[in-house]
């Protein structure tokens, strides 16, 4: 056992106080205690619980990632070098082991960091070719599991090297050239991380946008990235219900100025796509624009099962992928071919362990980042087995992952806080009818995960046998940055541990921009230096990317999310300190949200927050008010706002509590004070702290009251 891990002390202050997380760059036009970060609700539990030490990991370990650790930061240019050669293949690599001045460029002042410029390779080549050329052509590279249990089909790295040639020759046939940006909004069947390395090959830039999102966000998303290029399927099929996917896109088309901007519609029809024996759907189901929509299904038997790889400069763009943020604009992150592909395939083989044979499930949807880098690049750079899962978890029941890991015989599984929590509901014997001996570690991502939760995925899922990796990364870092590496470092419930190697990690005073050492500390979470992985820009608008995440502390790329070290050096992400949700693991900015509501003509004002929520981690609590001149029913303006997130967002968007009000707690100065209405959301109204600035603090009271309704 490695004793520097004492067990949690029981009287550790974990709450993250208010003006502690303030910062007063960031929030220089906010009240205040505006920013107050409250701690997450599973915090108290963690003291009850002991830490886990991986049975795994050693003393001897840990104290070599420790000098590993230290090392990689220390020499950064020369650690990534090294890695760069041993996980790529490049065309052309101009660095040396001894020499490797220019690994990296540029730093976080300008943002115009650069890494392995003038390297040259291609990230579909990765993927495919190279094992196809190193004996792994007959070796199933992804296993696609439909929507029904049982919808199977595999694929071998030699059958992926014909079928994305052939999509990256029909989209070529189509126009598409090295640079240009085209839009996949696909479900997920095999077609679209295919379209999605189609792309890599030929240069193009892609831009997935989850198929979840509605034809107004996706009109923004091609607008904002004036996409000539749109991939789509006909239907996308999901828990045994059918979603027209391309009578979206068409409704898309004919918002914003996208008329102007799309040439080129190509379809997929689901069926034919997954059964060769599928008839074509009857045409007339689908609205058929013949100068614009091309039939992907009648276009594939044409082409040359082979398509030679574009050379790629290692910083030419590989995708752009919207996050959301704390503006109503989402904004376009841009990642680069070398440093993004190396870094996928760096933290999965560092993370997961992951070997040649090993069968790798990450559940999430290609449309988010971890789907990008953990269900695409990561596994297939790596030369190992993918699953492609288009189903739910709890379709069509809540066995529906562990019948998966039984029948594929899945070693490394990889899922959410918010979905264990929905299966931890189900109770123990769902899991036990399994055989789920195949697990060796099992990946947790997008959010703190709660202790309770942690164990039942450890001792039930786990037959606390797997290691559990607590991942924390963002869709701007590429890949993991903070987590437990098996056999290396050790585990402890509800925190993601430490930083992996080449992370410069840092707790920042968030009022100086200090870097505050030692441990029992909280702060917000920076990193000092650049890795490979960091996107380098948002699409369009670098001053963006500069006023988010390198400006508010100089010298630091600032992730958003405050943290506390706990006494053994270990990281605790206790929530984001700007307005961005996390709700069932998608992330959601309050200010997207808040200004569909305002598309209503009558709503004149809306605030939204978030609340604590048992399985998804967080709910959404909206607050509108009406306008002098609205004569409607308030049930009826409900029903109509719900719908109108649901059209300009998606129906994953919709808030969970429409609270109709006749004004909304402000300052004097005109802000909305988010911090009286979280606490009221959250029936903490006992909590409001000072309420003295309110211009009005009746308004408390009637809040209260509607939210007590609502209850
Ligand atoms: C949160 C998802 C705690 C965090 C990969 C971050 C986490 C945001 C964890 C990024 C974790 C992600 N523990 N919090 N293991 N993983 N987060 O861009 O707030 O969708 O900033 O990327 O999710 O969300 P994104």
């Amino acid at each position: 056992r490695v004793s520097a891990f004492a067990p949690n002390p029981p009287n550790r202050n974990v709450q993250v106080k208010s003006k502690h997380v303030l910062s007063t760059r960031l929030f220089a036009t906010v009240e205040k205690d505006e920013a107050a970060v409250d701690a997450p609700d599973h915090m108290p539990e963690l003291r009850d619980i002991a830490p886990t030490i991986d049975p795994k990991s050693s003393n001897t370990a840990f104290l070599r990632y420790m000098s590993d650790h230290a090392f990689s930061v220390a020499n950064n240019a020369k650690y990534w070098n090294e890695r760069a050669q041993s996980l790529l293949s490049w065309e052309h690599y101009p660095f040396t082991s001894e020499n490797c001045e220019g690994v990296v460029t540029g730093g976080f002042e300008y943002g115009d960091v650069a890494w392995f410029s003038g390297a040259k390779l291609n990230v579909c080549y990765n993927a495919i070719d190279r094992h196809v050329q190193n004996g792994k052509a007959d070796q199933v590279a992804m296993i696609w599991e439909g929507d029904e249990p049982g919808q199977v089909l595999k694929f071998t790295y030699s059958d992926m090297l014909r079928r994305v040639s052939e999509i990256a020759n029909a989209l070529k046939s189509q126009g598409v050239k090295k640079g240009d940006v085209v839009t996949i909004y696909m479900p997920m069947i095999p077609q679209l991380p295919m379209t999605i390395l189609a792309c890599a090959r030929i240069g193009a830039v892609h831009s997935v946008v989850f198929a979840g999102f509605s034809s107004e966000a996706l009109s923004a998303r091609i607008s904002a990235s004036k996409s000539k290029f749109v991939v789509t399927t006909d239907n996308g099929v999901r828990g045994g219900k059918t979603i027209p996917l391309k009578k979206i896109v068409d409704d898309a088309i004919e918002r914003n100025d996208c008329k102007d901007i799309v040439k080129n519609v190509m379809v997929f029809e689901r069926e034919r796509s997954i059964a060769s024996d599928a008839v074509t759907a009857d045409p007339s189901a689908m609205n058929w624009i013949s100068d614009r929509d091309v039939n992907m299904n009648d276009l594939l038997p044409k082409q040359r099962p082979y398509c030679t790889p574009e050379t790629m400069d290692a910083e030419d763009e590989l995708f752009i992928l919207y996050t959301s943020g704390s503006t109503g604009q989402p904004k376009g992150l841009v990642h680069t071919t070398g440093g993004y592909s190396l870094y996928a395939a760096h933290t999965i083989q560092t993370t997961f362990d992951l070997q040649p044979n090993d069968v790798f499930a990450c559940v999430a949807d290609c449309g988010w980042i971890t789907g990008h880098t953990y269900v695409v690049y990561a596994p297939l750079l790596s030369g190992s087995t993918t699953v492609l899962f288009e189903s739910t978890p709890l379709y069509p029941d809540a066995g529906r992952y562990w019948d998966m890991v039984e029948r594929h015989k899945i070693s490394l599984f990889y899922t959410a806080p918010t979905a264990i929590r929905s299966l931890v509901r189900f109770g123990d014997d769902i899991p036990k009818k399994y055989d789920l001996s195949s697990l060796r570690i099992l990946g947790s991502v997008g959010e703190p995960i709660n202790p309770a939760a942690w164990q039942w995925y450890y001792e039930t899922v786990g037959q606390e046998r797997c290691t559990v990796v607590d991942t924390y990364w963002q869709t701007e870092t590429g890949g993991h940055i903070v987590t437990n590496i098996p056999g290396v470092t050790p585990m402890k419930p509800g925190s993601c541990t430490l930083p992996l190697y080449g992370i410069d990690l840092v707790v920042l005073d968030p009022m100086t921009g200090e870097a505050i050492e030692g441990n029992d500390v909280e702060g917000v979470l920076a990193i000092r230096s650049p890795w490979p992985g960091i996107a380098r820009t948002c699409l369009g608008d670098h001053a963006r990317y500069l006023s988010t995440y390198l400006r508010p502390y100089p010298g630091y790329y600032f992730t958003g999310d405050a943290v506390y070290r706990d006494k053994d050096g270990f990281y605790f992400i206790t929530g984001r300190v700007d307005d961005v949700l996390n709700v069932s693991g998608h992330r959601i900015g309050t200010a997207e949200v808040e200004s569909a509501l305002v598309k209503h003509p009558s709503v004149a004002q809306a605030a939204v927050v978030g609340r604590p929520h048992p399985i998804k981690g967080e709910a959404i609590i909206a607050y509108a008010t009406p306008t002098e001149s609205n004569t409607e029913d308030e049930e009826e303006l409900v029903k109509e706002l719900r719908l109108l997130v649901r059209s300009e967002i998606g129906p994953f968007a919709s808030p969970d509590v429409i609270c109709v009000t006749p004004s909304l707690p402000m300052t004097r100065s005109g802000k909305i004070m988010r911090r009286v209405l979280r606490k009221i959301s959250a029936g903490e109204a006992d909590q409001l702290g000072d309420v003295s600035t309110l211009a009005d603090p009746g308004v408390v009271d009637v809040l209260i009251e509607l939210m007590e309704k609502q209850a």
